[in-house]
């Protein structure tokens, strides 16, 4: 196996700024991130156009675009249903975000877009991923001591995100949170109950809360993504692709906000953005309030 260590660039730039390593971070035995396997999170970063990806995760990423070439615009699209989604949350006064997911920085991230509303808004990211983790701590937590804080967790065991003293650090849970599922939950295979542990993270939120949810699907062409699919075969976790009515009840004790859940979701008549008009989208995001 080839591997790196958790805070090199990997591309042999001896004068490029060195992230820390995640042993540096956490403290114990250095972990290690295999460069030889393709992994979910440095494909995402590809597909937007970031550059913290290896030589496999492109062929992966590449692969993927030859059976869907529009992918790419499908996850601009749920950039933009993030930052829509967040500035409605903000606007309503909501000062507190949960980003379970959060994927590796990119430009919107969900701090910058709240802060564009609410200065004092506190996001807690968590994410299970080492490399989005040294990331995460070193571009986004750094640069806001107080307001942000960044916990590896694991969305599948809810109560450790619910408990880890960073996320207390910033959310009260006495006062409402937007919960953000964002890109996630076709993470969670149906066995590991996806609806359970959304309903364990809604009940632990006051009144006036909300749930920020976009999803995957192929609803848009099911031949073409299944045969897409095979790309992910190598990453680093497999997705589960759900259709419309199922995410849809992943909203349970929400209201859902208008227009519902859509490819297309802009309830504030924000103005035009070309990725308005783009058909053949391999998802869906909307925004619930808890009563
Ligand atoms: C496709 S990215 C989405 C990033 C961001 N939310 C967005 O929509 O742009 C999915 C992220 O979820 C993380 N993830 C996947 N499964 C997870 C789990 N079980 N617990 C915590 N994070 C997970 C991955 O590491 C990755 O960073």
């Amino acid at each position: 196996m080839t591997s790196i260590p958790a805070g090199d660039t990997g591309e042999g730039d001896e004068n490029a700024w060195r992230l820390p390593r995640l042993d540096e971070i956490e403290g114990g035995p250095p972990i290690r991130i295999d460069t030889t396997v393709p992994h979910t999170a440095r494909i995402y970063d590809y597909l937007l156009g970031g550059k913290n990806n290896f030589a496999v995760d492109r062929a992966a990423a590449d692969a993927i675009v030859a059976t869907i070439p529009d992918l790419a615009v499908t996850l601009r699209l749920n950039r933009l249903f993030l930052r829509r989604a967040v500035r409605y949350a903000a606007r309503r006064g909501i000062r507190q975000f949960l980003d379970i997911g959060t994927g590796i920085p990119t430009s919107g991230n969900t701090h910058e877009v709240a802060h564009e509303i609410a200065p004092d808004a506190r996001v807690a990211y968590v994410d299970n991923d080492p490399i989005v983790l040294v990331h995460g701590r070193a571009l986004m937590t750094d640069a806001n001591p107080g307001r942000t804080t960044f916990t590896r967790a694991d969305l599948r065991t809810p109560e450790d995100i619910l408990s880890a003293p960073e996320v207390l650090e910033v959310i009260d849970f006495d006062r409402p949170v937007a919960l953000m599922l964002v890109a996630i939950l076709h993470f969670i295979r149906d066995d590991e109950k996806p609806h359970e542990i959304v309903a364990r993270l809604r009940d632990a939120l006051p009144s006036g809360s909300m749930l920020l949810l976009s999803h995957a699907s192929f609803d848009a062409n099911p031949n073409q993504g299944r045969k897409g699919a095979e790309g992910w075969k190598n990453a680093s976790a497999e997705m589960t692709m759900r259709p419309h009515d199922e995410i849809r009840t992943m909203f349970a004790g929400f209201d859902l906000v208008e227009p519902g859940l859509r490819t297309h979701w802009n309830p504030d008549g924000e103005p035009g953005h070309p990725l308005d008009e783009v058909e053949n989208v391999w998802g869906y995001g909307a925004v619930g309030i808890k009563p």
